[in-house]
Formats: C-alpha cells, sequence, structure tokens
C-alpha cells in the first residue's frame, strides 16, 4: 500500500492523473485516442526496484505476430498500472481483485484491454501496440487468476496448454452445471474464486477434492448432479477450481 501511494504521488507529479480522470469520462474514439497518445509516457516510467531499460528494450513492438513476449510488453506497458494499483487498477495476481472480472471471460477482458474501459485507457495508452500484442500481456496479466487461451499466433504456446489432458476445465466447469450452484454460492457451496471459501478445502489435497466432486459430499450431489461427465473431466473442472481459488 505504502508502494501505490508513492506511486500515485509520482503520477500526480507528472500531470497523469488528470489524464486518468479523463479518461475515465472519455466517450468518442478520439477522445480516448487523445488521451491514450498522452499517457504514453506511463509505459516508460521507471518504477521502484525494477529495471526499466530491458523491459523497454525487450517489448520493442514487432507488429508482425511472431515470438511476441507478453511479459516484456507488461512490464513495459501495463505494469505501471496493474503491478501497483494505481488508478485503482486491479492489482496482477489479486485474486479478490479480479474475481468478478475474470466472470466476464477472456474475450470480454480483452476487448477490454484494447478499447478501454473507465480508467483504464485503450491499448494501455500505447495506441502502437497491434491487436497480438495486447493480447499477450491480456494473457501475461491474466494468467494468475484465469485459463488464458492460447494466442492463435504462438503455435508453441498452443501446443504446451494442450499437452497435459486436453480437457478444458474452464470450459468444462461452464457446460456442466457447475456453475449453477458454484457461481452464487447456492445450497452453501464454495464460490468459484473466493479463496476463503476454498482454503481450508484445498488443504484436503487434490485427490481428496477429486473424490468429493466425483461421489459428493453433504449438498453437492456426486459429478455435479451431471452422471454424464468422466472423472477425467470432473477431475479438469476440480483443478479449473482450485486453480481460481489460488
Ligand atoms: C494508466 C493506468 C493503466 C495502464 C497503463 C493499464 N491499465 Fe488496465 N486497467 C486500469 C484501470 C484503472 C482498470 C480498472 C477499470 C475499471 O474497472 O473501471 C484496468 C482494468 C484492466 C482490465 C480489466 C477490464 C475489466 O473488464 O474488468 C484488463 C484486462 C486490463 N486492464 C488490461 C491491461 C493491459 C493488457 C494493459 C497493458 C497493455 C493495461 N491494462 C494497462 C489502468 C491501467
Ligand atoms: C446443486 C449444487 C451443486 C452443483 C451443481 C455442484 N456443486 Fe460442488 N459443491 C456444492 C456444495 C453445497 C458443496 C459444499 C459441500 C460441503 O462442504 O458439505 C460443494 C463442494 C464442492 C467441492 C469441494 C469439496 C470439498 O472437499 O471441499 C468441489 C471440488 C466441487 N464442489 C466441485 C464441483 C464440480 C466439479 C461440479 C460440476 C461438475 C459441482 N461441484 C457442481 C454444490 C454443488
Amino acid at each position: 500500500m505504502k508502494s501505490s501511494k508513492l506511486m500515485m504521488g509520482c503520477l500526480a507529479t507528472l500531470g497523469l492523473s488528470a489524464g486518468l480522470a479523463m479518461a475515465a469520462q472519455a466517450q468518442t474514439d478520439s477522445e480516448r485516442e487523445a488521451i491514450a497518445e498522452r499517457l504514453k509516457p506511463v509505459g516508460e516510467l521507471c518504477l521502484q526496484g525494477e529495471e526499466c531499460g530491458s523491459a523497454v528494450a525487450a517489448a520493442a513492438p514487432s507488429g508482425n505476430g511472431d515470438a511476441i513476449d507478453g511479459s516484456a510488453i507488461y512490464g513495459n506497458v501495463c505494469m505501471a498500472c496493474h503491478e501497483t494499483g494505481a488508478a485503482n487498477a486491479p492489482v496482477r495476481g489479486n485474486e479478490e481483485a479480479w474475481a468478478s472480472r475474470v466472470e466476464q471471460g477472456f474475450a470480454t477482458l480483452l476487448d477490454h484491454s484494447i478499447n478501454g474501459f473507465n480508467a483504464m485507457p485503450a491499448r494501455g495508452g500505447n495506441p502502437n501496440l497491434s491487436d497480438a500484442e495486447v493480447e499477450a500481456a491480456t494473457a501475461y496479466l491474466l494468467e494468475p487468476v484465469m485459463e488464458v487461451p492460447a494466442p492463435s499466433s504462438d503455435d508453441v504456446a498452443a501446443e504446451e496448454a494442450s499437452a497435459d489432458s486436453g480437457l478444458d476445465g474452464e470450459t468444462l466447469y461452464g457446460s456442466s452445471g457447475c456453475a449453477a450452484c458454484h457461481a452464487s454460492g447456492v445450497a452453501g457451496a464454495p464460490v468459484l474464486g473466493d479463496a476463503d471459501a476454498w482454503v481450508a478445502r484445498l488443504e484436503q489435497g487434490t485427490e481428496t477434492l477429486y473424490d468429493h466432486a466425483i461421489n459428493g459430499l453433504g449438498a453437492m450431489p456426486p459429478k455435479g448432479g451431471n452422471a454424464g461427465l468422466g472423472d477425467d473431466e470432473v477431475k479438469a473442472i476440480v483443478d479449473y477450481m482450485v486453480a481460481e481459488a489460488q
């Protein structure tokens, strides 16, 4: 919190807070673009403890889709706000700050990254970033709090993502009826992404959680009441729920 105050102080000194306030009000695309242009220097701020020179060099936009380094772009453009919480930006890795946001799904979050969202400037304030570069940075930002789809432009990452079970726990969670209880806490179900509700459950270990999800526990019906699900599918969903709870 101390460092985030410090950060806000820096932003204010640079006159950026005025720009942020305007970004929140901007209605038209041209207004947003003008503000984004003025916010550009945010990406070049050096934060305490960061080696800015290397991050900036590594993030040189390639624009043609090959070898895009999401973490470098994040470090160059997004980190100024998303590492510190400046302008109330949700901090990377903070489950609570992201819980309701990730429910929108990756496509909507990416849309908000590209086009802006309240005080979140379009393309993080850097209009020179391509869609693919914003996507890579968004994926890096969201990695700790949700399963992010592999970018179509990055074959290596795509292979890595499907290397394990090949089952998509997040999609199965949505299509198997688990959300009916776990999205809102119906019948006392631990809510997806609510770390407090999951902490004691996680301590039981993954095998026990698999067992309870497959065979039921109290008001939790076996396989969530969806007998058609394979054990592997239930396990993939549990993996997703566990990842969301950490
Ligand atoms: C100048 C500060 C700033 C920078 C730089 C910035 N963001 Fe943000 N971002 C915000 C703020 C503030 C919000 C919260 C907006 C709200 O919820 O009203 C936000 C929210 C978001 C969200 C969540 C949107 C939603 O629907 O909840 C995503 C995703 C995001 N930013 C991605 C990025 C990416 C990717 C970059 C870098 C390319 C970036 N941001 C750079 C300030 C910033
Ligand atoms: C009808 C409501 C309902 C549905 C549908 C449902 N759950 Fe649950 N779930 C619960 C409740 C209630 C609990 C808490 C049970 C308890 O602790 O007594 C729970 C607990 C869990 C737990 C934690 C178990 C533990 O040991 O703490 C896991 C994992 C889980 N559910 C997975 C799933 C999966 C996967 C699906 C979809 C295939 C699903 N649930 C669908 C109600 C539901």
